[in-house]
C-alpha cells in the first residue's frame, strides 16, 4: 500500500467510522496504513495496539511478565478480586483452584443439562415465529452456566436476574468512561447491587446446604470467603455466558448469510449418529471464531517497555492486543474477510500464533473447552431439531461491547423440522 499522510490516515478513519458506527473500521485502517503497533488516534484516549503472530507471542507467552492484567477501569470495580483481573500469585491461586472444574468431562450429565436447557427455551417458540437469537442463546447459556456452576436451576430467575445482568454487561462495555473516567453512572448502582444480592443469596443458600462437587461447592472448600466468591462467580456468569452468546448468535448469522453451508451441515447432522459431531460443526464454530471473535482484544498495562517489529510500547501505557486483527492478517490467511469453513478441514494447520480466539499461554480463556463444547451440544440440538430462516441475513453489523455481538441482533424464522417431536 503507498504511503499516507496522518492527514489521509485521519480522514480515512472518521469515514470509516461514520459509515460503520464501530472502532472496527478505524482499527483495520490503521493496521493496514501505520502496521502492526499503532496508536488509537483520539484525543485523551491513545492506546497502543498490536496485532499478528509475532506481537501475539510476547503478549501471551515469551513477555507477558512485562504486562499487568489489573486496571483502572470498570472491569475491575465490577469484578474486584476475580480470576480475570489479578496478577501473579493471587491469579494463579484462583486459576488452579477453578479450572478442574470447568472440564465438561467432570461436569456430571453435562451434555443432557444443556440439551434440556435448550430444550426448555425452545419450547417457548411457536411454529413459524420469528425470535431474536441473540436473545435466545442468552437465555439458554445463562441458564447452563448457572447449573453447571453454582448448581441452580436459573429458570424461574431469569425474569428477575435477566435486566440487571444486562445492565452488568453494558457497565463493563466500552462507553464514554474511557474518555472520561470519573464520570457519575449513578443508573448501574441498582441492577449492580441486584446482581450481587443474587449472587450472594446463592452463597448463603448453599453454605446452609450439604456439600456439592461443583464449583461453588470447591470454592467453599478451599475456605474462600464470600466476597471473593462473589468476585469468581461474577467473573464465571459473564465471562462464561456472553462470549458463548456471542459465538453462537455470529455462528447462526453466518449460516444465514450462506445458505448453502447451512443445508450441507444439517445434512452432516441427519447423517451422523445422534451422539457424534460432524467435522463440518467444528469447522463453521472455528470460523465464526476466526471472523467475529467474542473476545476480540486482551486489554494490557504495560508495566516495563516492549520491543516488538512493528515499534516499541513504553512502560506506563495501556496496550490492547488485537484478536480481530490478527484473525484478518492476509500474511497469515488467504482471503481473510471471507467465510470460509474449510479453512479447519482436517489436516490443515493454521501459522502459530495467528488464529486465538481463546487467547493464549498459561492464562488462555480458563472456559475454552467447557464454551466449544456448549457451543457443538447447542448447535447440534438446535439444527437437528429446527429449521431457522434467516430474517435480517446482510443486515447485521459487529457490535463493540463487552464482547464482540452482531446487532441489532439475529432475527429468523423458527419451525419445527417434520417428523421431529422433542426427542433429545
Ligand atoms: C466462546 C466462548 C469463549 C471465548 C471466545 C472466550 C475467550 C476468551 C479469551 C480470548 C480470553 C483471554 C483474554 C486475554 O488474553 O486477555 C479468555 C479468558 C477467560 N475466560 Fe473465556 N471465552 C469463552 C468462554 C468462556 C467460558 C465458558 C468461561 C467460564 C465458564 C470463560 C472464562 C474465562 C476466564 C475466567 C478468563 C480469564 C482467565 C485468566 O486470566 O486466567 N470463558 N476467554
Amino acid at each position: 500500500m503507498p504511503p499516507v499522510s496522518q492527514a489521509q490516515i485521519g480522514r480515512e478513519v472518521l469515514k470509516v467510522l461514520l459509515k460503520e458506527r464501530s472502532l472496527l473500521g478505524p482499527l483495520r485502517v490503521m493496521f493496514a496504513r501505520v502496521g502492526r503497533v499503532f496508536q488509537i488516534p483520539l484525543p485523551f484516549f491513545h492506546p497502543y495496539v498490536v496485532a499478528g503472530p509475532e506481537a501475539a507471542r510476547k503478549v501471551l507467552v515469551t513477555e507477558r511478565h512485562k504486562l499487568r492484567w489489573r486496571n483502572a477501569d470498570p472491569v475491575t470495580d465490577l469484578l474486584r478480586q476475580g480470576v480475570l483481573i489479578t496478577d501473579g500469585p493471587e491469579h494463579d491461586h484462583y486459576r488452579a483452584l477453578m479450572e478442574p472444574f470447568l472440564l465438561p468431562g467432570v461436569l456430571p450429565g453435562y451434555k443432557a443439562m444443556i440439551q434440556a436447557q435448550a430444550e426448555r427455551v425452545s419450547a417457548t417458540w411457536q411454529d413459524g415465529q420469528s425470535i431474536d437469537l441473540l436473545v435466545e442463546f442468552r437465555k439458554m447459556t445463562l441458564l447452563i452456566v448457572i447449573q453447571a456452576l453454582f448448581g441452580v436451576d436459573a429458570w424461574d430467575d431469569i425474569p428477575r436476574i435477566w435486566k440487571p445482568i444486562l445492565k452488568a454487561i453494558e457497565y463493563v462495555s466500552p462507553g464514554p468512561w474511557i474518555l472520561w473516567r470519573n464520570i457519575p453512572r449513578p443508573s448501574y448502582k441498582k441492577p449492580l447491587r441486584e446482581v450481587d444480592d443474587y449472587l450472594y443469596g446463592i452463597i448463603s443458600a448453599r453454605r446452609a446446604a450439604p456439600a456439592q462437587p461443583d464449583l461453588l461447592g470447591h470454592l467453599m472448600e478451599a475456605g474462600m470467603d464470600d466476597g471473593r466468591i462473589r468476585d469468581q462467580m461474577l467473573t464465571m456468569l459473564i465471562a462464561g455466558h456472553d462470549t458463548s452468546t456471542a459465538l453462537l448468535s455470529w455462528v447462526f448469522a453466518l449460516l444465514g448469510d450462506h445458505p448453502e453451508v447451512q443445508a450441507r451441515l444439517v445434512s452432516d447432522l441427519d447423517a451422523a449418529e445422534a451422539d457424534s459431531y460432524p467435522h463440518l460443526l467444528d469447522e463453521v464454530i472455528k470460523e465464526a471464531l476466526r471472523l467475529y471473535p467474542p473476545i476480540h482484544i486482551g486489554n494490557r498495562v504495560v508495566a516495563e517497555d516492549i520491543e516488538f517489529e512493528g515499534g516499541r510500547v513504553p512502560a506506563g501505557e495501556r496496550m490492547f492486543y488485537s484478536i480481530y486483527l490478527t484473525h484478518r492478517d492476509p500474511q497469515s490467511w488467504d482471503r481473510p474477510d471471507d467465510f470460509c469453513p474449510e479453512r479447519f478441514a482436517r489436516g490443515r494447520k493454521q501459522p502459530p500464533f495467528a488464529y486465538l480466539p481463546f487467547g493464549g499461554g498459561p492464562r488462555a480463556c480458563i472456559g475454552a473447552a467447557f464454551g466449544q463444547a456448549e457451543a457443538r451440544i447447542l448447535m447440534a440440538w438446535l439444527l437437528r431439531e429446527y429449521s431457522f430462516e434467516p430474517l435480517n441475513a446482510g443486515e447485521v453489523h459487529a457490535h463493540m461491547g463487552a464482547t464482540l455481538e452482531p446487532r441489532p441482533g439475529v432475527r429468523v424464522r423458527v419451525a419445527r423440522r417434520a417428523g421431529r417431536g422433542g426427542e433429545a
